[in-house]
This record gives C-alpha cells, sequence and structure tokens, in this order.
C-alpha cells in the first residue's frame, strides 16, 4: 500500500453534495466509538474514552459523535445514514429465550441483564434520533458479526478472503465464517456462511478463566495471555472438558461448567471449581514461586493452548473449504496475538489480517463500512491501510500548557527533535510521544507512545514501577523498522504483516535476547511492531536515529497511559500523565518539555 496519501490532521470539508455520508456508532455494551466515512472512505473514527477520559467507556459515544462530525465539517442533518453496530432487538431475543431457558436459575440475572445489556440499546433508534435530530428512517443496523466482518474485510488490502470473527457474543452469534469479495464492477460482498451461537462461544471461554484468575473481565484478557507465557499447559485435559468439538468442524461448551448463561454474578459454576481450585482473588498479587501461583500460571497457559489449537484447527478447515490465501480476523478474540501467529503459522493461510480495531470499538467503523459497500452498494473504495483516525495532538497546545506551568519547552524542526529524542533514549530516559492523530484500537502503533531503550531489563522494571504500575509478568512490545524485522525477530513469511498493528506474536531470536531484555517476554515471544516509513514517518525516522547511536534500531513501544486510564489524547493528558510519572521527557509535534532532573539522575544507566 506504498503511496497512500492519508488524511491525517486536517478538517475535512467536504464541498460534494452528493457524497454520501455515514456515521457508524458502537455503543452501550463496551468501549463506545464513532466512525465517519464520506464518500465510501474513513474519514476519522475515535473511542468515547479517549474523549471522556472513562477507560472503556461503554455510553452512548456523544462525544465522539460531536468530534467526528466538526472534524469533518458535517453537520447531523448532512447525514444520510447512522448505523448502529448490532440489532438491538435480536439481542433482547437472545437474553429472553437463555433467561426463559434457565428459569427459575435465571430469575434474578435478568432484570441485571436487562439493564447491562439491553438498557438503552432497545430505545436506540429514539436516543440517536433525539440526540442527533434525525429522522429515524436514516437510522440502520447491522448484525454485531456482519461489523466485524466489514471492519476486518473491508478495510484489508485484499480482493478476495476468507473471513472469520470471533468474539464472546453479540445478538447470538459468537462465532462466523464466511467470505469476502471485492469485484471488478466496484462492488463488494461479505458472505457470512455459517455461525455459531451463544452460550457456545470461544470468547466467553476465555473470559470466564479472566473472571476466575481474578481478572477484570472484557480487559483483563491480555493479563491471562501475559500470564500463560509463565506456565505450561498441564491443564489442558481439564479445559477440554469444558470444550468439546462437533463433527461439523464447531464445537459446543459444556454448561455445566459455566454460569455465565444463567447469572450475572459469576461466569464459573461450583463444577468449575472442583475441576480447577479455588480462584484466585483480584486483590493478591500473583506470586509464582507459590503453588497457587504456579497453579493460575499453568491454568492461563492450558486455556491458551486449548484456545490457540481450536482456532487453527478451525482456519485449517476454512482454508481447506476456501482455497483462498488470505483471511481476514476480526471480533475481540483476533486481539490474542499469540493465537494469531499460530494461525498464520499452521492454517495454510499465507497472510492473515487483523484491523488495528478488531473488538467492539471498531465495530462503529465496520458498520458504516458495511452499510456503505453491502446495503447502499456504494462502489468499494480502497481504505487507506493505517490506524491514525483520531484527533490531532498540537505541539503548540504542549508549549502553552507546559509555559502555564512554569516548565521550560523547547520548539525545534524534526531533525533537531529526532536527534535530541534518540540521544535521550541512547542515555536511558523515558520519552513520552505524541504526533498527529490518534489511534483508533487499543494499541499505541507510534502516535501516542512511551518509548525507551529496550536493552536491559532494569528498564522494563523501572516502567513497570514508575509508570505502568502493573504486575511484573505483563510484557512490554518493541518498534522496528519493517526492513530489518527479520532479523532481530523469527517472523514466518507474511509475519510483518501480523506486525504492523501489533497483532501478533513472534520469537526474539535468541541472539540478540540478551541486548532486548526489556522487550523479550519470558517464553522468548514479544508482540512487535513493524513499522513501514509511510504509517509514522518520524518514529520511523527516530528508530533510525537510535540504531545509529545503539547498532540498533529497535525501541520499547507501550502505549501512552497510566494504569485504569485511557491512552492520552490531547498534549493536556500528556503532559498530565508525564507529571505523574517516571516519564523523563514529552514530546508533542515540535514541542518538547523534559524534567529538569532526568538527565542527571538516569546518565549512568545509559544503556546503548
Ligand atoms: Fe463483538
Amino acid at each position: 500500500m506504498d503511496g497512500i496519501q492519508f488524511r491525517l490532521t486536517e478538517t475535512v470539508h467536504s464541498t460534494d453534495s452528493t457524497e454520501m455520508k455515514i456515521l457508524g456508532i458502537s455503543a452501550h455494551y463496551h468501549d463506545s466509538a464513532a466512525a465517519l466515512i464520506i464518500d465510501g472512505v474513513p474519514v476519522c473514527a475515535v473511542q468515547e474514552e479517549r474523549l471522556s477520559r472513562r477507560k472503556n467507556d461503554p455510553s452512548f459515544p456523544l462525544a465522539a459523535i460531536e468530534w467526528c462530525l466538526h472534524h469533518a465539517g458535517v453537520e447531523p442533518e448532512d447525514l444520510d445514514a447512522v448505523v448502529f453496530y448490532e440489532r438491538p432487538m435480536l439481542k433482547f431475543d437472545r437474553i429472553l429465550t437463555c433467561s426463559l431457558r434457565t428459569f427459575p436459575h435465571s430469575w434474578r440475572a435478568f432484570p441485571k441483564a436487562m439493564r447491562n445489556s439491553l438498557g438503552e440499546k432497545m430505545w436506540v433508534r429514539g436516543i440517536i434520533s433525539s440526540h442527533l435530530g434525525i429522522p429515524g428512517r436514516k437510522i440502520l443496523f447491522t448484525e454485531h458479526h456482519q461489523s466485524h466482518a466489514a471492519a476486518a474485510f473491508l478495510t484489508a488490502p485484499t480482493d478476495h478472503a476468507a473471513i472469520l470473527t470471533v468474539d464472546g457474543v453479540g445478538e447470538w452469534a459468537t462465532l462466523c465464517v464466511g467470505v469476502g469479495e471485492r469485484f471488478r464492477n466496484d462492488t463488494a460482498r461479505i458472505n457470512l456462511q455459517r455461525e455459531i451461537r451463544f452460550p457456545h462461544s470461544l470468547g466467553m471461554l476465555y473470559s470466564t478463566f479472566t473472571a476466575y484468575l481474578g481478572f477484570p473481565v472484557n480487559e483483563g484478557e491480555y493479563k491471562v495471555m501475559g500470564l500463560a507465557g509463565y506456565g505450561r499447559p498441564t491443564m489442558t485435559d481439564r479445559v477440554r472438558k469444558l470444550i468439546q468439538r462437533t463433527p461439523d468442524g464447531a464445537f459446543t461448551l459444556d454448561l455445566d461448567y459455566f454460569s455465565f448463561h444463567t447469572t450475572a454474578e459469576s461466569s464459573y459454576s461450583p463444577r468449575f471449581l472442583e475441576l480447577f481450585g479455588p480462584p484466585r482473588s483480584p486483590y493478591e498479587p500473583i506470586d509464582l514461586e507459590t503453588s497457587d501461583g504456579q497453579r493460575f500460571a499453568d491454568c492461563a497457559a492450558s486455556v491458551q493452548q486449548v484456545l490457540e489449537n481450536t482456532l487453527v484447527e478451525m482456519t485449517q478447515s476454512l482454508h481447506q473449504e476456501t482455497g483462498l490465501p488470505d483471511l481476514c480476523l476480526g471480533g475481540g478474540v483476533a486481539l490474542n496475538g499469540l493465537a494469531n501467529a499460530r494461525i498464520l503459522a499452521e492454517s495454510g493461510f499465507e497472510r492473515v489480517f487483523v484491523p488495528p480495531a478488531p473488538g467492539d470499538a471498531g465495530c462503529a467503523l465496520g458498520a458504516a463500512l458495511y452499510a456503505d459497500r453491502i446495503h447502499f452498494g456504494n462502489p468499494d473504495r480502497e481504505v487507506p491501510d493505517h490506524p491514525f483516525w483520531g484527533p490531532s495532538v498540537n505541539g503548540g497546545d504542549l508549549a502553552r500548557v507546559a509555559g502555564e506551568d512554569g516548565q521550560q519547552f523547547r520548539d525545534c524542526d524534526d531533525q533537531a527533535l529526532i536527534g535530541q529524542t534518540a540521544d535521550d533514549l541512547a542515555a536511558g530516559l523515558i520519552v513520552g510521544w505524541m504526533e498527529g492523530p490518534l489511534e483508533f484500537g487499543p494499541r499505541a502503533l507510534g502516535h501516542r507512545s512511551i518509548l525507551a531503550a529496550p536493552h536491559n531489563v532494569g528498564m522494563r522494571d523501572r516502567l513497570n514501577r514508575e509508570i505502568k504500575y502493573r504486575e511484573e509478568f505483563r510484557p512490554f512490545a518493541p518498534v522496528v523498522p519493517i526492513e530489518v524485522a527479520d532479523r532481530y525477530f523469527e517472523l514466518p513469511p507474511g509475519g510483518t504483516r501480523l506486525a504492523r498493528f501489533m497483532s501478533g506474536v513472534f520469537r526474539v531470536r535468541p541472539e540478540w535476547r540478551p541486548r532486548l531484555e526489556a522487550i523479550t517476554h519470558i517464553d522468548g515471544t514479544t508482540r512487535l511492531q513493524a513499522l513501514e516509513r509511510n504509517m509514522a514517518p518520524r518514529l520511523y525516522d527516530l528508530l533510525e536515529a537510535y540504531g545509529q547511536r545503539s547498532g540498533m534500531p529497535v525501541l520499547l513501544n507501550t502505549s501512552f497511559n497510566l494504569a485504569g486510564e485511557p491512552i492520552v489524547n490531547r498534549a493536556v493528558e500528556g503532559y498530565s500523565t508525564f507529571l505523574r510519572s517516571g516519564i523523563d521527557v514529552l514530546v508533542a509535534g515540535n514541542t518538547r518539555v523534559m524534567k529538569r532532573e532526568s538527565r542527571v539522575a538516569h546518565r549512568e544507566e545509559a544503556v546503548a
């Protein structure tokens, strides 16, 4: 996708009144978002949490909608359609049906499920109509997995691909397989051929273990994957009692081990506890030196392996069935980088595409694209292949905030700024790096990142201690120029595509591990980003400048946020995070702020 001209920073003013303007919305479950496409091409997209500053904000994304419309210079009445990412009535049908099936066990759960899962959703058309002042006939609904599939296929640079979407649950579907196709006449088709229905769900299986291991469901799944690296899959036989493959290639869960389908209070049943032992308290740290700590790590490794094996088997069948070289993956389970890497290595597909936001936030964009291409049958357009759809950061704003706070700041040209930042990193300083528009999706891919030297374990510990305030088993990730990624990491053919948006976990080459301690997980792997220059040119140049100083153009890249907070958006949030943490240097645009004590304190830790 060389040569794409990104529309990244400027407000886009639409001039052609015939261009169709479609707003996509995902809301009311987890991580709400809005996305706007004009004339078939995304113009902007943002998660509500980045604006409201409430992590995983599930509320109706008013701020995100307002920002999208303002950014594009579009009034609500100019919108041709507003598309909600799922069908509330089908969801209602599922919750009602499940409640009746399991009555009387479910009598407590039903009102809560109504509140949690439905609530405002039932009245979505009215809510959208009243907030935006548009007639109900302009409000459309896609199915949840259609939105996931569209977010995966219609943003991927491929004309013909198999599609697999996997999550906890949408309306009824928890997994869909199908095929996406673009035709010569500029039309596109998404044909989801088969589905697995709630309560049989790989996402719910993994979330049940997430809850059992004491992490919050819907955001602690990363922690289970990180913890898995410390364990051995000694309990896979037990996990397999919970999930059985069926002759038609699907699977069923043995519901005796679960309770998520009957109560909102707990995901697992007493029988689950008989099999796996007492659950972990969320308030107790995991001590891997104890037998319980090791049991939890083994449990994480076991469910991870069963998830991977199931996905590999299913994608192998899908590959045999379709004979296609490309696979598009969507749904929250597509955030599991270990599984994605195994799918690439073992399924037979040559290329695996995972969008930057495969989860429910990305459904806002998927729903808008689905309505445009499939419902309205508009011409298929190439979607720019990058994740930067949010508000732009402004160096002038950082200068103003720092100036008002009495902090010294410097404005530099690009070359000086990159040279200085590379010097800082080589001197062992930690840099908050804000650049251009915000990423859409959960990963920091170089526009809202904390950067540091990746070489020694002391840096990892310092980041965990002074900035991330998080468990030591959570690994950090590196960013590396795509051209040299293979030198440091064991990438299979097609691996750089998965690594474009940090969607795959790969092994660090053993000979480099001693110099990449801070980003090498206990099991020798890492979730790298392989950066193409035209996606984030300044970060790419910084990597090269750092490579000239250290001999290795690799940096540790972690999301720019503190524990429990969303990724920073504006300069003022970056500045506040900088002040409240051990970040030494803050860069936004061409403005640089440094804590006075930093250079002295960390000079001795020079690492390169
Ligand atoms: Fe989903």
